[in-house]
């Protein structure tokens, strides 16, 4: 660029800035709250009560020149509360941003800066074809699944759990079956409902040590077990009253008939099987907006699942009949659940359940 004949006194740049600024004025909040988090202030502010600036600036090694203008933004934030130099946390941050706290979000606040994460490799992300270059034995890593668990805390969990204990045959079932379940919460959840339930959580061998993290935290080591495999390869068992499947299919939109297969055999007759997953909207590409939007194409590979109806089908094929289709409040809009029950062996037909399709099982 030749700026030789450029007179900067004609440079004009006006409102139209802000934009710009807000960009990286957001960067910069982040990495406030990012650092708020690392330096554990949150945390150290719930365990001291209510401390003058400088006890803080001592107590988490920040530099005297910086204290008051770090503490001002968090406090302009919601996150602290200030009474002339003395800080202490706003109920948000003693709900969100203390570790301790069972709704937590901070895991979820620094993966989003997570070193080999997709958002931090944003170039990569766009350029690279996610669902071909993700093998079996790269990620997820812990800290994400970390983040995923806190994120479903949002109304998920509760949501689909809601949903399971309003079936009529909850209150009796015996074993449940989490597959690709990760962080484990859907069968932690479930099996906090009925103290009769035990559960599976089936996922990658490298996965499994984390999940029993969350299993032990939540004390249910004597309910709930582990299993390492490969969904594609691996058989779960049989003999599951529930099965649950949550935001995994993504990149197995060419096998859901056999894993809708396996997910029939793992079901006794009767069985429910539940699947919560972002679909696209009537048409294809509506959704939510902007980076929310960009957010959840990362998280289900490109896309969320389309053609409902096919998806649909791919379950009636194997003998599991839709009675439900509602959604749950998610971080990245609604997410779908699809509630069917396994029909008696030998069916396949029937739209509903309760309905017979003429085989020798059903008369
Ligand atoms: C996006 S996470 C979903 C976790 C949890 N179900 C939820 O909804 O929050 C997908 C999970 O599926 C597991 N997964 C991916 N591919 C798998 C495979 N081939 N076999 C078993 N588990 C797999 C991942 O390890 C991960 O824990």
């Amino acid at each position: 660029m030749n700026l030789e004949r450029t007179n900067l006194t004609d440079i004009r740049i006006g409102e139209e800035i802000s934009p710009i600024d807000t960009v990286v004025d957001g960067f910069k909040t982040y990495q406030v709250v990012h650092s708020a988090l690392r330096l554990g202030l949150f945390d150290w502010l719930e365990e001291h009560g209510p401390a003058h600036r400088e006890e803080i600036g001592e107590a988490l090694s920040i530099n005297g020149m910086f204290t008051r203008s770090f503490l001002q933004v968090l406090t302009e934030l919601g996150f602290l509360s200030a009474d002339k130099d003395r800080f202490a946390n706003t109920n948000t941050a003693t709900a969100l941003l203390v570790r301790k706290s069972p709704a937590y979000q901070g895991d979820w606040i620094v993966n989003a800066a997570g070193e080999h994460g997709k958002w931090k490799m944003l170039e990569e992300t766009l350029s690279s074809d996610a669902a071909n270059k993700t093998g079996f034995s790269d990620g997820p890593s812990p800290e994400f699944l970390k983040a995923l668990g806190q994120r479903s805390l949002r109304g998920e969990i509760q949501g689909v759990t809601a949903l399971l204990t309003a079936w009529e045959g909850f209150g009796s079932a015996k074993r449940l079956l989490d597959l690709g379940g990760g962080h484990g919460l859907y069968a932690i959840a479930a099996c906090q409902q009925n103290p009769a339930l035990a559960a599976v959580v089936f996922d990658k061998p490298h996965v499994i040590d984390l999940t029993k993290e969350f299993i032990n935290d939540y004390g249910m080591d004597n309910r709930i077990q582990v299993m390492g495999g490969d969904i594609l390869r691996d058989d779960p068992g049989s003999g599951y009253d529930i099965v649950i499947v949550s935001h995994l299919l993504y990149k197995f939109r060419a096998d859901l008939p056999s894993i809708f297969g396996k997910v029939a055999s793992a079901l006794n007759p009767k069985g429910l099987f539940v699947s919560n997953h972002w679909f696209c909207g009537p048409v294809c590409g509506e959704g939510s907006s902007g980076v929310s939007e960009l957010d959840r194409s990362i998280h289900s590979y490109g896309h969320p699942l389309c053609h409902p109806e096919e998806f649909e089908a791919a379950l009636v094929e194997n003998g599991l009949v839709v009675t439900r289709n509602t959604t749950v409040p998610s971080n990245f809009g609604s997410s779908h659940v699809h509630i069917a029950e396994r029909t008696p062996e030998g069916c396949s037909q029937s739209s509903r359940p309760d309905e017979p399709c003429g085989c020798r099982s059903c008369r």
